[in-house]
């Protein structure tokens, strides 16, 4: 019996003796990177310092021989510390040449880019990823993003963005994970992992930059870059969590947002960028600005470039993207005592730390590897994980009598402006990818189905009636495909190819730039050309499936009331038409969930699951009582409520347990629950958990997510699903900003969605 305490004791030496040897090399590590800055930055001008602060978009211009344009000169006089946006290793080579052959210090440049959600294998958008909630798939895609940017050149990526929004009008809705901060939070950190893999010094792993720090998600009216304005309770609460779950995860930089915070733009923010940032949640890292954010202080109101620029050092930030301020203008602040040596000394210490631990002082062409570029991008592996990925981001937002998945030997008569369409399959942010490449419905169905099947197509309707808009909406190598025909010629056209078939899957939706960023919207309906369209393929009494493409929660109250079947597709990337035909045909089951709630209406807006109860709560089931929080005209229910999604089969909740009535400090509670595949088909459900907290010193909302499992159940199969609670699941920020549980009453929620739950109440002691 002796034998396994002595092994345990033995183990436990030595899992502490591996920690403390691994806590030994970091710091000899830290060490050695401070040793050599410090050499460095001894032999350093003023000028060469504040060169390391300057980040200027690549344009298109180096080449081989593009030392005679003004980058390269600035290059080679050590006024450039990084570029962005400059694609493939040729560029990248001959840009990090003029930086470590004729720059006086030969110090290597850093690549950064937007490799939003893969490089040149696209996945779907953030939102759409975060409808999967499948943490493992999300790193995953961000390691192969990784894998492929850095075989390109690329050692810096401007991701995951993490900003909470809870308002569908913003565009870039599209680019982060929802409404949520507890998903949002384990997504920033699986994202970071999936960029940074276990060794930033490997040639496949990139820096992360969690960004838009902060609170950028929340602008007035949904309009892009307008003006935030919130209590600090409900930004620890509700909207900084993921940041902080990207910092503890140690992504290597931040960006900082364009909007104000308290008044202060947060470029300019020394509570957010110091004393949040770094005093409290210990970030080592640097601080990049968003693109022109220190110039556009200016018309903030805060002061002129020069007095921009010393507030956006003092306040902590490091890097300038684009605005040259910092460039040009700290000299004269340092001489006027604006601001100190040690200001810029830090900021540059910072950007060259990054660099270190990049890996490019040892070898600056780490990540130029020709023949890495030739063979690990774009590959035949890469994009069946991404087809495989996109068909667990899809939707399924209703499916009247079963009619999907569609049955074998149905003629289909697939008619929409989104269904030819394979520049906007990406969607938003797609810098490095091919978009000719990727695989739009028509091809996915015909790569399923044989060239000879029976499918027959239509345009039917554009993306939008008005060609202004639609010229908005073209942009970025994207074009919507205008059709010059009137809207009653394409529709006849569109219902007699309806007529002859068996069942309509209706392509609709936006395009892609039509969310993302500048692309704020205030009605946020179907096109009413569009609308049009359903209406007539609906009269024909055919079957209609509406595959919906939108980059945010869309107000589909008609389509929802007349539509027969809707699969939510987001843009889902690359393999778009193939993972799509998947799910269609029954080949993959939909088991994505809502990670945004879509509205009714936009009168609704902000709406979004995790809300306070008010002193006037409505009673549930009811529509209005005069007197309660309510609306004369529309229901407080959302139309899809937050978690969200239907699957070909049904699951049924019974028997939530707990293990215990109490909680106590550092006691357990385990809460059980019977899951049932009660369908047809084998598939995945994401089981959810939910908390409420009944009585605070602070007001808490009606429920909050603190835990989810995706489960795959075999048809019939029953599993009992365990999760289990701790006093540290009970926190949250008090008045005194201070993160603590009360004892109380609570009560805990599992379901299918954040709408339809079993509950229980317990007791924290
Ligand atoms: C502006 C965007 O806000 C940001 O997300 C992006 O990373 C930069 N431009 C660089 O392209």
């Amino acid at each position: 019996m002796k034998t396994p305490t002595n092994l345990l004791f033995l183990l436990t030496l030595f899992a502490t003796l591996l920690l403390s040897c691994a806590k030994k090399n970091a710091s000899d590590e830290g060490q050695k990177m401070n040793v050599f800055i410090d050499d460095l930055m001894s032999e350093m001008t003023l000028e060469e310092k504040l060169g390391q602060l300057n980040l200027p978009a690549s344009g298109d211009i180096i080449t081989g021989a593009g030392s005679n344009n003004n980058t390269a000169d600035k290059i080679k006089e050590g006024k450039v510390g990084g570029l962005f946006n400059i694609k493939s290793v040729e560029k990248i080579r001959a840009a990090q040449q003029i930086a470590v052959e004729q720059s006086r210090l030969k110090i290597p440049l850093i690549f950064g880019m937007d490799v939003i959600h893969g490089y040149q294998t696209l996945f779907p958008i953030p939102l759409g990823m975060s409808c999967s909630w499948d943490m493992e798939l999300m790193e995953k895609s961000a390691r192969i993003a990784a894998q492929e940017a850095s075989a390109d050149g690329i050692c810096w990526t401007f991701s995951p963005m993490v900003d909470i929004s809870r308002d569908p009008r913003w565009g870039r809705v599209s680019e982060g994970s929802g409404e949520d901060p507890y998903l949002g939070s384990q997504i920033a950190q699986a994202m970071v992992k999936g960029y940074q893999g276990d060794d930033l010094l490997k040639n496949n792993t990139i820096m992360a930059c969690v960004k838009h720090f902060a609170l950028y998600g929340a602008p007035e009216a949904g309009r892009d870059y307008n003006t935030v304005d919130m209590s600090r309770n409900r930004m620890y609460n509700e909207y900084l969590p993921p940041y902080l779950a990207a910092v503890d995860a140690g992504v290597g930089s931040v960006m900082a947002s364009f909007n104000e915070i308290d008044g202060i733009p947060a470029t300019g923010n020394k509570w957010l960028l110091t004393d949040l940032l770094r005093e409290d949640w210990k970030f080592n890292g640097f601080v990049v600005t968003d693109y022109t954010g220190i110039s556009e202080m200016t018309e903030h109101g805060m002061g002129n470039l020069q007095e921009v620029s010393a507030l956006a050092l003092r306040a902590g930030v490091d890097m300038d993207m684009v605005a040259d301020g910092l460039l040009t203008t700290l000299k004269q602040s340092l001489d006027e005592g604006k601001v100190t040596q040690q200001e810029i000394d830090q900021a540059c210490r910072r950007v060259l730390e990054a660099k270190y631990k990049l890996g490019l002082f040892e070898d600056p062409y780490r990540y130029c590897d020709e023949n890495r570029a030739k063979t690990e991008i774009f590959t035949p592996e890469n994009r069946q994980v991404a087809r495989e990925i996109a068909a667990q981001t899809f939707v399924l937002l209703k499916n009247e009598d079963q009619l999907l998945p569609l049955q074998d030997k149905q003629k289909i008569a697939l008619i929409g402006p989104l269904a030819d369409n394979r520049e906007n399959m990406p969607g938003t942010w797609s810098v490095a990818g091919d978009f000719a490449k990727s695989v739009s419905l028509l091809d996915g169905l015909k790569n399923a189905l044989g060239t000879e099947a029976n499918i027959l197509y239509a345009m039917g309707t554009n993306i939008v009636a008005d060609s202004l808009l639609d010229s908005r909406i073209s942009i970025f190598g994207k074009p919507t495909k205008w059709d010059k025909r009137s809207q009653k010629e394409m529709i006849a056209e569109a219902v007699a190819v309806a007529r002859k078939s068996d069942v309509v899957i209706a392509a609709v939706g936006e395009a892609a730039e039509m969310s993302g960023e500048a692309s704020s919207r205030s009605d946020i309906n179907l096109p009413e050309n569009q609308k049009e369209l359903l209406e007539a393929l609906l009269a024909t009494g055919k079957p209609v499936v509406m595959v919906l493409f939108t980059g945010r929660p869309l107000t589909i109250s008609w389509e929802k009331a007349n539509v027969p079947a809707i699969l939510n597709v987001w843009f889902a990337g690359t393999e778009a038409g193939n993972s799509i035909a998947d799910v269609l045909l029954g080949k993959v089951n939909p088991s994505g969930k809502l990670s945004a709630t879509f509205p009714q209406n936009v009168g609704q807006i902000p709406i979004f699951y995790n809300h306070k109860n008010t002193g006037r709560p409505l009673a549930e089931g009811k529509w209005f009582s005069k007197f309660r929080s309510n609306y004369l005209d529309v229901p407080n229910e959302p139309l899809f409520p937050f978690g969200f999604g239907l699957s070909y089969t049904t699951f049924d909740y019974k028997n939530l347990k707990l293990s215990e009535s109490t909680l106590t400090k550092d006691g357990k509670l385990t809460v059980s629950v019977e899951l049932t595949n009660s369908g047809n088909y084998d598939g995945a459900e994401v089981v959810q958990l939910y908390l409420r907290d009944m009585v605070g010193t602070v007001t808490r909302p009606v429920k909050e997510l603190k835990g989810f499992q995706k489960v795959f159940l075999k048809k019939g199969e029953t599993r009992t699903i365990e999760f289990t609670l701790t006093e540290k699941d009970l926190r949250f920020y008090n008045s005194e900003l201070k993160f603590v549980s009360e004892p109380g009453d609570f009560k805990v929620f599992v379901g299918t969605n954040s709408a339809n739950v079993l509950e229980a109440p317990f007791t924290l002691n």
